[in-house]
């Protein structure tokens, strides 16, 4: 899948576990940045991922931020995007499962890269399961 990253400064280092693991599963990976740990805006990095998604430009995203919740907040915001907070692996299929989910976000302060790859092994094994989610998910749509 072509799948864009991005995270904030909290997010960098693990952002780095992110990109290695999307590369070695056969992903073409794209990193909206940041490249360093200097202090910026979560917001910028989710709207160029939530962007690029939203728009068909890419299949998924990825967002990292100290808590997940500030990149969750503001993807969510576009329409068509349905961005979950994996705080742990079971959420990451949850996420595929029940709500389509098509960015899968991660608080870079309260886990670590195990529990990602994990999360990520969950998300891209698991499939939406239609039938009643799929009202449920209408309707948030409408
Ligand atoms: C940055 O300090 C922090 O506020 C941010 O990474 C995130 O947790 C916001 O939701």
């Amino acid at each position: 899948m072509k799948i864009a990253i991005g995270s904030d400064h909290a997010g960098y280092e693990l952002k780095k576990t992110v990109y290695a693991w999307l590369q070695e599963h056969g992903h073409e990976v794209e990193d909206m940045g940041p490249w360093s740990d200097d202090s910026v805006d979560y917001p910028d990095y989710a709207r160029k991922v939530a962007g690029t998604v939203a728009n068909g430009g890419h299949d998924q995203g990825v967002l990292l931020c100290g808590t997940g919740v500030g990149v969750s907040i503001a993807a969510n915001k576009f329409k068509g995007i349905r961005a979950v907070l994996a705080f742990n692996p079971e959420i990451a299929s949850l996420g595929r499962q029940h709500n389509n989910a098509n960015i899968i976000c991660f608080p870079a302060r309260f886990t670590d890269s195990e529990a990602i790859e994990k999360s990520l092994e969950n998300w891209f094994a698991a499939d939406f399961e239609g039938g009643r989610h799929e009202r449920r998910v209408a309707k948030i749509e409408s």
